[in-house]
C-alpha cells in the first residue's frame, strides 16, 4: 500500500474545495491547470470515445468533464471523500463507475482500459520502489496507453530551491530516470510535455505498452 495522502488529512470539507482552491486563485496555478487539461485532452483525442479510461487518482474530479465523453470512465481515488466530492460534483452517468482503489494494488482485470491516466500522484512518491510498483499496476490495467504526470529534477525550480538551501516540496526525478523504470515495467516512451519550458517542475509523459 503507498498511500501517500492519508483519508485523514483530506476531510470531505477539503475533497470539496480541492480544484478550486489549489487551482483557480493564483495565476502559475491557473496555467497548470490548463496545461494539464490540455494534456488530458490531447490523449482523449488519440484514443477517441469509443475508449475506456481510468483516472487514478481522480481527486474531486478535474478531468472528469474531458474523459465522461469515454466509452467507459472508471474514476478511482484512495480517499472515499475524494470520490464522494467527485460525485456530488458530476453525479454518475451510466459509462462512469467510482472506485476506491490503491494505485498499488488496483482491483481491475488486465488490460481492462485504454489509457490509465495519473496526474499529480508521483511526485509523492518517495524511492523507486514505489513509483515501479505503481507503473507495474498502471501497465498491467493498461491495453495501450499509460500517462502521468511528475516533478522533473532538471528544471530552474528545483535547482533554485536547492541553491537557496531550501528542501523542495515533493519528490524529483528526472526525465531519463522515469523512463527506464517505465521501461522495466514494460512501457515504451511516447513523448513528454511541456516540451521547452526549463523553469515548470510540473511535467507529463505519455507511455505505450510494449
Ligand atoms: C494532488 S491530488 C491529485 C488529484 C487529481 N489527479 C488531480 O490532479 O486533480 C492526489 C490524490 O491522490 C490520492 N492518493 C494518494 N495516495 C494514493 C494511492 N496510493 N492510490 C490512489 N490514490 C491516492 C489522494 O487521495 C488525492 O486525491
Amino acid at each position: 500500500m503507498i498511500n501517500t495522502v492519508t483519508d485523514a488529512e483530506i476531510t470531505l470539507e477539503s475533497a470539496r474545495g480541492y480544484e478550486q482552491r489549489r487551482f483557480a486563485g493564483k495565476r502559475r496555478g491557473r496555467r497548470l491547470d490548463r496545461l494539464e487539461k490540455d494534456f488530458a485532452a490531447h490523449l482523449f483525442q488519440r484514443i477517441g470515445p469509443g475508449a475506456c479510461v481510468l483516472d487514478i487518482p481522480c481527486g474531486n474530479g478535474r478531468f472528469f468533464p474531458i474523459f465522461s465523453n469515454a466509452k467507459q470512465l472508471t474514476m478511482a481515488d484512495y480517499s472515499p471523500h475524494m470520490l464522494q466530492a467527485c460525485q456530488e460534483r458530476f453525479g454518475k452517468p451510466e459509462q462512469v463507475t467510482y472506485i476506491q482503489a490503491d494505485i498499488s494494488s488496483i482491483p481491475l482485470s488486465d488490460r481492462c482500459v485504454d489509457l490509465c491516466f495519473c496526474m499529480r500522484l508521483f511526485h509523492h512518491m518517495k524511492n523507486d520502489e514505489v513509483r515501479s510498483s505503481a507503473l507495474r499496476e498502471l501497465t498491467r490495467v493498461s491495453k495501450k496507453y499509460v500517462a502521468l504526470s511528475f516533478y522533473n529534477k532538471n528544471r530552474f525550480r528545483y535547482y533554485k530551491k536547492v541553491i537557496r538551501g531550501k528542501k523542495p516540496r515533493g519528490n524529483y526525478i528526472t526525465l531519463t530516470h522515469l523512463k527506464n523504470l517505465a521501461q522495466q515495467a514494460g512501457l515504451r516512451y511516447i513523448e513528454h510535455t511541456p516540451k521547452f519550458n526549463w523553469i515548470e517542475q510540473q511535467c507529463m509523459a505519455l507511455f505505450e505498452k510494449v
